[in-house]
């Protein structure tokens, strides 16, 4: 299939990239680079530098390529920033997104898929999250992606649009040749963070709370490796032929690993201590949070094949070690 990668630059965006032409189809990217590396992508992939709001460079791109379906990673990520400048956020990832799929279903492109977050659980009620536990996001950033979530069922109601979300946990890991990997500017995510301590890049790596109620006080995350997650995108191809298919799927490995296990981690993969400053809570972490992927395994035939967290932290290292600028050389 010919399949548009919007935010193909990015870090997840990137390594689906990889894993569409290892399976066999032809990725075509476009992107605005304001966040995205041209570096990140194999040569040959062709690249359309525009804005995804832009419809009528989308539209260009949809008919010249002969796209069957579009992904769409291209969002702004960052939750603190979202309850500064909430209007930055809803303009980007819904308006923006808006402007995408009117675009697509002007030239009858019908084929979806998006990437959504944990973040619209917001704090849940209940552990494992499945696919049926209450979304209540607690930051714009969430609100957006579940917005879009709304906005693209009341597609396949009404105009046949198949699609299928994706909501991811903590995303991580690199390409297991180390070729590519994570490279944000700023960077919030805690493994690159902890790697950046190691390798001097930074002072020091901040723990944000040691007394939240989890076995050793820190909080609990869910590490899916990109690569894993990207596999999970190109195993839904099959069931998007349906007009009207609307499916959600939360990615993650099930396994809670706590800020402390990450650091033990870092240091068992990488050999150096991780210099660490501990702080006080920060609003809006909330304590736990781990995905039942049980669906995306029993609908997808999707397996986790980074399951642990070291697998996943020694592919982010070999990154960062051959790579201690990204892709700035
Ligand atoms: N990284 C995670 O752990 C995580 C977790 C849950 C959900 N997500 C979602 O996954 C997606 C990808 O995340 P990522 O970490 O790869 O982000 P990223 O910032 O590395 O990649 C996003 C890409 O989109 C591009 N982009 C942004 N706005 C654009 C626009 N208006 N037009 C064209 N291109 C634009 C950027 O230049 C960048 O290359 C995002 O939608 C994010 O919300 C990520």
């Amino acid at each position: 299939m010919n399949v548009l990668v919007v935010g193909g630059a990015g870090y997840i965006g990137s390594h689906c990239v990889r894993q569409l032409i290892a399976a066999g189809h032809r990725p075509v990217v476009l992107d605005n680079l304001v966040f995205g590396h041209k570096g990140a992508l194999p040569p040959g992939v062709p690249l359309y530098e525009a804005d995804l709001g832009n419809e009528d460079a989308v539209a260009m791109v949809l008919r010249k390529e002969s796209i069957d379906l579009v992904m769409h990673f291209a969002a702004f990520a960052y939750v603190g920033e979202s309850v500064n400048d909430p209007l930055k956020y809803y303009f980007n990832n819904c308006v923006a997104t808006y402007h995408l799929l009117r675009t697509m279903l002007k030239v009858g492109v019908r084929k979806f898929v998006f990437s959504s977050t944990c973040a619209t659980f917001g704090v849940p009620a209940s552990l494992p999250i499945t696919e049926t536990t209450p979304q209540s996001p607690i930051n714009p950033y969430g609100q957006t992606k579940l917005d879009m979530e709304h906005a693209l069922k009341a597609l396949a109601h009404a105009h046949g649009l198949s699609f299928a979300a994706f909501r991811y946990f903590n995303a991580a890991g690199a390409a297991e040749d180390g070729s590519i990997g994570e490279d944000h500017d700023p960077e919030s995510h805690l493994i690159p963070l902890a790697i950046y301590a190691v390798q001097g890049r930074t002072k020091e790596l901040s723990i944000f709370g040691t007394d939240y109620p989890t076995p050793d006080g820190t909080c609990l995350r869910d590490y899916v490796h990109v690569d894993d997650l990207s596999r999970a995108h190109i195993a839904v191809f099959d069931k998007l032929d349906k007009p009207g298919t609307s499916l959600f799927y939360n990615l993650g490995t099930g396994k809670p690993t706590s800020v402390r296990e990450i650091i033990d981690a870092v240091e068992k993969v990488t050999g150096r201590k991780v210099p660490v400053k501990f702080g006080p809570r920060r609003a809006g972490d909330p304590p736990s949070l781990y995905a039942d992927s049980t669906k995306a395994k029993a609908e997808l035939g999707w397996k986790v094949k980074f399951d642990t967290i070291e697998a996943i932290v020694e592919t982010a290292w070999r990154w960062h070690r051959d790579h201690p600028n990204g892709y700035k050389g």
